[in-house]
């Protein structure tokens, strides 16, 4: 279809006007992060005090204070007006300490044992900013500080949870580097193992985010509609099962942040998931968009 020329140049200005505002916030969110995480960018830990690493370890205050007075464990930063505080690293060593000393039949850490197998964590809503990723982050910093073995996925080419965890999705995540490409149908296929990195907390692994997840979402009705889901002998919901039962030794729990719509990214995390977490703004319209779509999903399983 032949445009008008003053129309093709009407939207090519619009195109150059977007491309150089998102440019330019895309430049301010760098230089805002080189200056809050000085010098290397990399966002840190604040240290925690006695009594939240007790609360973290499951002791008493006053026995946490004892062991660092008789020089046991990791020794605590301490003021002048003698307030004690740990770094996330030494609340780790001393969870190590206390297990290693523990009675018979104590354990301080919380590792599955036995026949206790992954849990996989899956935060849905389709609704928009329900709170799914501030709640998949809380939950998953919360059980890693309580000394699980946790693996946050952010599925959610938004990628707001990489965020929150210091990598910002446009410069810090490149091709193949999201859980695309641990799912993707073609021999580009990587181990989720290779793309999952370390985070600010210790325990705290991160599948990171970015629009590349997309793909997925365009890939698999294409795959299905040439009915070569069967050449890789899974369909598609079942991959994301594939890959997290490829790392599933290393971690504890898994914790999906889903992004708010019913595709196939979504899907496959409600498939794979052993619970299903929805966050749900306590209002009537929140509640009542929220039921038929989980009925009609349940429906297509
Ligand atoms: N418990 C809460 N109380 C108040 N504000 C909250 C709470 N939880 C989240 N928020 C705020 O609500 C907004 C949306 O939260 P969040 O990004 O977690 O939602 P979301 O469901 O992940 O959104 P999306 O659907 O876009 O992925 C954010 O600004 C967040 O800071
Ligand atoms: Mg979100």
């Amino acid at each position: 279809m032949n445009m008008a020329p003053q129309i093709e140049k009407a939207i090519s200005d619009v195109d150059q006007l977007i491309i150089g505002q998102a440019q330019e916030l895309s430049d301010k969110l760098k230089q805002h992060r080189l200056e809050m995480f000085p010098p290397r960018a990399l966002k840190g830990l604040r240290e925690f005090q006695l009594a939240e690493v007790a609360r973290f370890l499951g002791v008493t205050s006053g026995y946490l204070r004892n062991l660092s007075l008789e020089g046991k464990g990791p020794l605590p930063q301490v003021t002048p007006s003698g307030r004690r505080s740990y770094t996330a690293a030494q609340m780790e060593e001393m969870r190590s300490f206390l297990e290693q000393n523990a009675r018979a039949g104590t354990h301080y850490l919380s590792h599955r044992r036995g026949n206790e197998h992954l849990q996989v964590v899956a935060v849905v809503n389709f609704k928009g900013g329900s709170g799914k990723t501030t709640s998949a982050a809380h939950l998953a910093q919360h059980l890693a500080l309580t000394g699980h073995r946790v693996l946050a996925v952010d599925l959610d080419p938004q990628a707001s949870l990489s965020a929150i965890h210091g990598f910002q999705p446009e410069f810090d995540v490149n091709e193949n580097e999201t859980l695309y490409a641990a799912i993707r149908y073609d021999d580009q296929r990587r181990p989720l193992k290779e793309i999952i990195r370390p985070t600010n907390f210790p325990n705290l692994h991160l599948v990171p985010g970015n629009l590349e997840l997309m793909e997925f979402e365009h890939d698999t009705p294409r795959v299905l509609a040439q009915g070569k889901a069967g050449d890789y002998g899974r369909v598609f919901f079942a991959r994301l099962d594939e890959a997290l039962s490829s790392v599933a030794d290393d971690y504890d729990v898994v914790i999906i942040d889903c992004p708010p719509q019913l595709g196939f990214l979504t899907m496959s995390a409600i498939c794979g998931a052993t619970a299903v977490l929805i966050t749900v703004h306590p209002q009537m319209l929140d509640v009542m968009s929220m039921s038929p779509n989980f009925c009609r999903c349940s429906v297509r399983f």
